[in-house]
């Protein structure tokens, strides 16, 4: 660990099938009147907003509904919840759902008491909240983008073409998220195995940088593992509830920043993959994992050593008599084998994107420094044409 750092986490979190009763504790921290914020309808099916609304109910609280938070939620969503929120003076926004619901509420919770538009302050112009933050509480339907317990709010802007996250300070995180791995028992397969994929490339995206001796590693080695073989099982018996349950937890330590801890940090295939959202609203694991091994093997030689070391302890690749290009092939073939396994998108024609698109979608990349290669716009372009 050669880094300096400090570390704090202000997220409470519930986890459990018995989880959601500890809303009752938490309400009774904020004000009467709670927004509460879900998608499409999931949650009317399933049964978690009824439950959610009788807790509420008991608690004696206002309700303001905000529904139809979409799948990668829009500037022009965002600008609606932050109109509603100030109507109706809102004490606390209660994001039911997965990471767009999380998402959604910490962006609206930074600009209900701030003048300027949300989207070009704090996803063009990456500013700080300078204004009273309302508070955001997470009850958790969906496993993978980590935002129960992170600062990160992604936004996308379909007018322009771009898909920004800002990842903010302490005080933006949810004060608590509630995880009950049953609630992600009815997410269709694709959405499950979507989120399995986006957790597996948090873990990369920080695992992949670095050339010292780094706990963060051998912590990011451990959840690979767990994740792996908990992800075998659950796209054989999607209601296993105990390998659920431990995709749910995997998810949250990817990326509530501990395994960043001392590391610089990638994040190029996240760049390349919300470029490709931005251009298409294609599902944000599904991109990821469509730029994935082009990019990987696009750098492997930058980046050896670690690429030898995940295929002999994530894959378990026998290193005998081989070379280290050798082995760190290898383990980048058996993560292409697991990822085929599980049933991700294996490029990007599978996303609707077509060779005309490449170039926008290379314009809307945003070039990051931290991993094994600093990319240029042309490297883009190439794992593009790679992944189609
Ligand atoms: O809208 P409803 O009807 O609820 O359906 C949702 C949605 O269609 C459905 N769903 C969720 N829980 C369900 C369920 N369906 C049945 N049963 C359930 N229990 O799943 C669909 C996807 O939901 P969504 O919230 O969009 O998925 P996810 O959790 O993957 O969030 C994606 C967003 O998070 C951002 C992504 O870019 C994307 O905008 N990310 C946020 C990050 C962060 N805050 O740190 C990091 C990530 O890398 C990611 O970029
Ligand atoms: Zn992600």
């Amino acid at each position: 660990m050669l880094g300096n750092f400090s570390y704090h986490n202000a997220t409470k979190l519930y986890f459990g099938d018995d989880s959601l009763r500890f809303l009752n504790d938490e309400l009774p921290k904020y004000g009467k009147t709670v927004q509460l914020i879900y998608g499409g309808g999931s949650v009317k099916k399933n049964g978690i907003y009824d439950a959610v609304i009788n807790i509420l109910n008991a608690n004696g609280k206002t309700v303001v509904e905000d529904a139809g938070v979409m799948p990668n939620p829009t500037a022009d969503k965002l600008r609606e919840g932050v109109k509603l929120a100030r109507d109706n003076k809102v004490d606390l926004l209660l994001a039911v759902g997965g990471g767009s619901c999380c998402d959604y509420a910490k962006a609206v919770s930074v600009s209900v008491n701030c003048d300027e538009d949300p989207w070009d302050k704090y996803f063009l112009r990456f500013e700080e909240p300078d204004c009273e933050i309302i508070p955001v509480g997470c009850v958790l339907t969906m496993a993978g983008t980590g935002s129960e317990m992170n600062a990160g709010s992604v936004i996308t802007n379909h007018d322009q073409h771009l898909k920004i996250g800002h990842v903010f300070g302490d005080e933006v995180m949810p004060k608590f998220s509630i995880l009950n791995p049953r609630f992600t028992l009815t997410l269709p397969k694709r959405q499950m195995v979507s989120g399995i994929y986006d957790i597996f490339n948090h873990i990369c995206e920080q695992y992949f940088s670095g050339e010292d001796d780094n706990t963060s590693d051998y912590l990011a080695e451990g959840l690979m593992k767990s994740l792996i073989h908990s992800s075998l099982i659950a796209v054989a018996d999607p209601q296993n509830y105990e390998a659920r349950s431990n995709i749910m937890w995997t998810a949250t330590w990817a990326l509530n920043t501990l395994i960043a801890m001392g590391k610089e940090t990638d994040w190029m295939v996240h760049m390349i993959g919300q470029a490709v959202g931005a251009i298409t609203d294609a599902t944000h694991g599904m991109t990821l994992a469509a730029v994935s091994l082009p990019y990987y093997r696009s750098i492997m030689r930058c980046g050896l050593k670690k690429f030898v070391r995940f295929a002999k302890e994530v894959w378990q690749v026998c290193p005998d008599g081989k070379t280290d290009e050798e082995v760190a092939a290898e383990g980048l073939a058996a993560m292409e084998q697991w990822m085929r396994t599980i049933g991700v998108a294996m490029n990007l024609r599978e996303l609707g994107v077509t060779e005309d698109m490449l170039e926008a979608i290379a314009d809307a990349t945003i070039l990051l420094d931290g991993g094994y290669k600093q990319l240029t716009r042309e490297d883009v372009v190439t794992i593009l044409k790679e992944s189609l």
